[in-house]
């Protein structure tokens, strides 16, 4: 969560520090800053409250070749101009920005005010700065007092800060595993960000800010116009390489769309298919799954799988809970990380847990995986983010290579996520001997359509949108599904409640009876999941009940299907496929009506409030 930019150069840092924020806006967006030493050797500050673009409203911008901007997902202290970062020491001689949190912040707030230090704001971040100027209160220079500030927080984060003066200087640091540094340098200039994107600006203009170098936990960076130092918090020089990143790693743009997320969701057929390239032999119709880090051995001896996940990523790996319970012949758990991380699990010899993340950097996720590594399970993640914590720690990454995603409610990534949890229970079931040579190649050839159909999903716009004004009136939806489907009912209230914030909830269709049909009336809206699979007829029965009380329902139906269209107010129809591709075409329609809902409603679809694209705290 958070963003940070730092720039030293010859050339205005502030317009390469707005620029790089505003790609940085998926990472949080309740306020923004920037500091700049101007050319008196003054530290200039600038913030606003809500998105970076805001700050072009706080007046002429600051000179200066130095600088450090932030764009801010509240944790401690409401969104207000008081917590925005930069955050600056009484007499404003250093700037400070921060991405995580100071675990042990009060009892330092408690000293530095004894101390006789004034705190301006609520943050956990302000301790920061005013450790670094009592560092230089007390005779050390500016990389010193870093360094000894770095020393003394506890917690996962990564901090920078700036100095006035002439030094020219930029520090930073990572500690732990909620934020990443990364730092790329050329001839006269050099830039540091949170994340690849705060690059782009730059990147623009000067080709060989491509090579980069990503700090790891207890590292720290001094960077100056010249110079790039790596040390380590007792200032021990440490030798990093730095390495190239391509230009599609970086680029992003919304390609003539409205929306990222509609660009993304448009993006499925070929996420789909370069998830399954080079994985996928469809002329022997077998999985190879190379990346996968596990011997033969190692395979045949698998006894259990646990797949852990948050948010979305937690609904893909309820699907393929389901996907390795079918075709692989092991037991398969899925649970949600923030839980995971907080018991004790039996990792045995023959476990494999599989985490599943877009950002390869959620905080629970990473713990919870961490502690599987600490107990010596086996490992592997599948994710989207080359170089992320996540295939850091993992045995094998199963990389979703779904391209880089904006919008902050996860679509590719989800489809790309089904898409390998498919091909990972194949290639188990493969392996293991227990998925018979037709039901193999049965599959995999369902794997070959999955592209041609969902391309034929996402250019149904037209019915999607007639549908969304349909509904978006509503203010309460239930959303049911059956099996495979139940979690894919899940992720499509998910969808319309974080986009249009409609209260929306996923329920297993079975469940139904259970409680929430006390609130089927014709104000609430029921969106049924109901193709043509083993549960339909289960299914049918759930939404007669729904229809019994006057509930208002919007079925997702197989094409052809004359008995269940009948009965609901609307429907609207997957094309027939295999089991195992029905997941991954329910949830097209499912994303193009929150989104219609959402623009209906004028919602923020790309940065809806409260959220952020990588939840790097707990
Ligand atoms: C919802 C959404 C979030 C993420 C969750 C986990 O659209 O994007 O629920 O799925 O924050 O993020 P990753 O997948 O990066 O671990």
């Amino acid at each position: 969560m958070c963003g940070i930019v730092g720039y030293v150069g010859g050339q205005e840092a502030w317009p390469i520090i707005y620029e790089g924020l505003r790609r940085l806006e998926y990472r949080g967006y309740d306020s923004a800053g920037i500091a700049v030493v101007d050319p008196y050797g003054d530290i200039q500050l600038r913030k606003t409250v809500g998105k970076v673009s805001g700050l072009e409203s706080t007046g002429e911008h600051p000179d200066g070749s130095v600088g450090l901007g932030h764009t801010r997902w509240a944790t401690h202290g409401r969104p207000s101009h008081e917590n925005a970062h930069p955050h600056t020491d009484c007499e404003q001689r250093i700037a400070v920005v921060h991405n995580g949190i100071v675990e042990n912040y009060l009892e330092l707030k408690r000293r530095l005010i004894d101390a006789g230090h004034e705190f301006g704001s609520e943050t956990d971040t302000e301790v920061l700065t005013h450790l670094v100027e009592e560092g230089i209160d007390r005779g050390l220079s500016f990389q010193e007092a870093f360094r000894r500030m770095g020393r003394m927080v506890k917690g996962s984060q990564a901090i920078s800060a700036i100095m006035q003066g002439d030094a020219a200087e930029i520090c930073a640091l990572r500690l732990g595993h909620a934020g990443g540094i990364v730092v790329a340098q050329s001839e006269g200039q050099a830039i540091i960000g949170s994340d690849l994107p705060a690059l782009l600006p730059l990147l623009q203009t000067d080709s060989n800010i491509g090579q980069v170098a990503f700090l790891e936990t207890g590292e720290m960076v001094v960077v100056t116009r010249d110079k790039v130092e790596y040390q380590d918090l007792e200032g021990n020089h440490i030798d990093k390489q730095p390495r190239m990143v391509s230009q599609e790693e970086i680029l992003v743009d919304k390609a003539g769309y409205q929306h990222f997320m509609l660009k993304e969701i448009m993006e499925q057929p070929q996420a789909v298919a370069s998830a399954m390239r080079e994985r996928v032999n469809f002329e022997t119709r077998r999985v190879d799954l190379l990346d996968f880090p596990l011997s033969p051995q190692e395979i045949a001896g698998l006894d259990r799988v646990m797949l852990i996940g948050c948010g979305t990523s937690l609904n893909a790996a309820q699907v393929g809970r389901h996907l390795v319970e079918r075709y692989s012949g092991l037991p398969a758990e899925a649970e949600s990380a923030s839980e995971f991380r907080y018991r004790d699990p039996y990792i045995g010899p023959g476990t494999l847990v599989v985490s599943i993340g877009q950002s390869g950097e959620t905080a629970d996720t990473v713990a919870g995986m961490q502690m599987v590594k600490d107990k010596g399970g086996k490992l592997i993640t599948i994710c989207n983010s080359e170089g992320s914590q996540a295939s850091r720690i993992a045995d094998g990454t199963l990389y979703m290579r779904a391209g880089i995603e904006i919008g902050v409610a996860s679509t590719k990534t989800f489809v790309a996520s089904l898409t390998i949890l498919n091909l990972l229970a194949i290639f188990l079931g493969q392996s293991r001997g227990v998925l018979d040579t037709a039901k193999r190649q049965e599959l995999v050839d369902g794997l070959a359509q999955a592209p041609r159909l969902l391309g034929d999903l996402v250019a149904n716009d037209g019915v999607y949108q007639y549908l969304a004004q349909e509904y978006a009136q509503f203010d309460n939806f239930l959303f049911l599904g059956r099996g495979m489907n139940a979690p894919i009912a899940t992720e499509g209230a998910l969808k319309l409640k974080e986009i249009s914030y409609i209260h929306a909830e996923g329920y297993p269709a079975g469940e139904m009876k259970h409680g929430p049909i006390a609130l089927i009336d014709n104000a609430m809206a029921t969106v049924a999941l109901a193709p043509k699979d083993f549960l339909y007829d289960k299914v049918v029965n759930n939404v007669k009940e729904v229809k019994a009380r006057d509930g208002r329902v919007l079925a997702v139906l197989t094409e052809g299907d004359s008995q269940l269209s009948a009965d609901v107010d609307h429907a609207l129809y997957i094309p027939e496929a295999p089991e195992h591709l029905i997941p991954l075409l329910i949830t097209v329609p499912l994303q193009m009506l929150a989104y219609h809902i959402a623009l209906l409603r004028d919602r923020d679809v790309d940065q809806p409030r409260n959220l952020a694209k990588s939840v790097t705290v707990e």
